[in-house]
């Protein structure tokens, strides 16, 4: 084996990122990700182009590159202004009760795409996959993807173009005919929900609709292969728009531990809960003393409240100041950490309070196999 390569197979085991495993020595590199996923970097010409073709100024996930990389999203871009239609569709495992923020960051992207370009969204909740791979028994995975309906409703979503389905309930008919479909070409098949067809009730006649998948960068393997069979099935390939993860509290090595309660926020946290977590577990940049500190100045890069700041603190003024005052060394870490603690306390209240109004009448109309009547308005 020559140098090169011994040295790549080295980098390569430093960082895995994959549906199943998000792993690094240091932190993640996503310049690197983008090069060996072989997907492009959303540049601030698409920000601009989002910006005009919606009449509304860019999502601040847009403005801070936590959405940073794409597949092809230029072309649903392309045909949205020839006036062509398509739709989005994006998921949750549901493996637990409680959501952390990390989970709802896509969601909160997903409803401001669907808010902007007033297109359709299914949302695949795959309670089967969780039932076998975390040794839920059946009804335990379908209460929980009953569960986390809740909580993604509670982000806004307008019932009137939005289809929740959980593979246990809507997996048949058309939708299993595409899954079959798939695997005949593939050995392995989770992609039907890119293909229109697998929603007759929405999009019949429609097998021309394009198709854009909001998620994680880790889900990109998923959809390499539905973009690979799809010109087989005579299908769009889904576009895909990416994200960064929500690094644990402890440091961006990754995205957060489900398995370990301190190194995430949840959307149940109570005030208390979120203030102890941020001021005891959160990774500081500050100096050791308040005198280096003020010498040396905060180191922004490994700073995770500056990092939670940049998710949820939509000032853009504001933010910048606090990056300023707090890397000179003239803020303190105890300051920045108010600051965040406040803004996710608020987060988090809203969230409850929201989730709170959900009924079970609710999660049915949502999850019920309906015309979508306002899709496209
Ligand atoms: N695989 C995702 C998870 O385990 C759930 C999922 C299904 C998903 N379809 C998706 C996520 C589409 C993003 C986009 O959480």
């Amino acid at each position: 084996m020559d140098k090169n390569n011994s040295s790549e197979n080295q980098e390569q085991e430093e960082q895995v990122v994959n549906p199943w495993e998000v792993s690094a020595k240091g932190k993640i590199d996503y310049d690197k990700l983008i090069e060996k996923f072989g997907c492009q970097r959303l540049d601030q010409s698409i920000i601009d182009r989002v910006a005009r073709l919606t009449g509304r100024p860019p999502h601040v996930f847009l403005r801070r590159a936590v959405f940073f990389a794409h597949r092809d999203f230029n072309e649903i871009l392309d045909a949205y202004e020839r006036g062509e239609k398509f739709y989005l569709y994006t998921g949750r495992g549901p493996s637990s009760e409680a959501l952390h923020l990390g989970h709802l960051v896509p969601f909160m992207f997903t409803k401001y795409l669907q808010d902007a370009f007033k297109v359709p969204l299914v949302i695949q909740l795959t309670d089967d996959e969780k039932c076998m791979w975390k040794n839920l028994t059946v009804e335990e995975s379908q209460r929980l993807a009953r569960e986390n309906a809740k909580d993604i409703i509670a982000c806004g979503f307008d019932a009137s173009k939005t289809f929740i389905f959980s593979d246990f309930d809507y997996v048949g008919g058309s939708f299993y005919k595409n899954m079959v479909k798939i695997a005949k070409c593939v050995t392995y098949n989770k992609a039907a929900p890119s293909f229109p067809s697998s929603f007759p009730h929405l999009f019949t006649g429609m097998d021309n609709l394009r198709c854009l998948i909001p998620c994680a960068i880790d889900q990109d393997p998923y959809f390499r292969m539905t973009r690979d069979v799809a010109p087989r099935l005579g299908y769009h390939k889904p576009a895909l728009i990416e994200s960064l993860f929500f690094p644990a509290l402890q440091g961006e090595t990754g995205k957060m531990s489900a398995s370990d309660p301190n190194s995430a926020i949840y959307v149940t946290d109570s005030g208390k809960d979120i203030k102890n977590k941020i001021n005891k577990y959160a990774f500081s940049g500050g100096q050791d003393s308040v005198e280096n500190h003020r010498k040396y100045g905060a180191n922004l890069e490994v700073d995770i409240p500056i990092k939670y700041l940049g998710f949820f603190l939509e000032d853009d003024a504001e933010l910048e100041y606090i990056r300023t005052e707090y890397g000179a060394g003239r803020m303190l870490t105890g300051e920045v950490k108010k600051q965040l603690t406040e803004i996710l306390m608020e987060m988090v209240e809203r969230h409850r309070r929201a989730r709170a109004a959900v009924t079970d009448e609710m999660v049915d109309a949502f999850m019920a196999v309906r015309p979508l009547p306002n899709m496209f308005r």
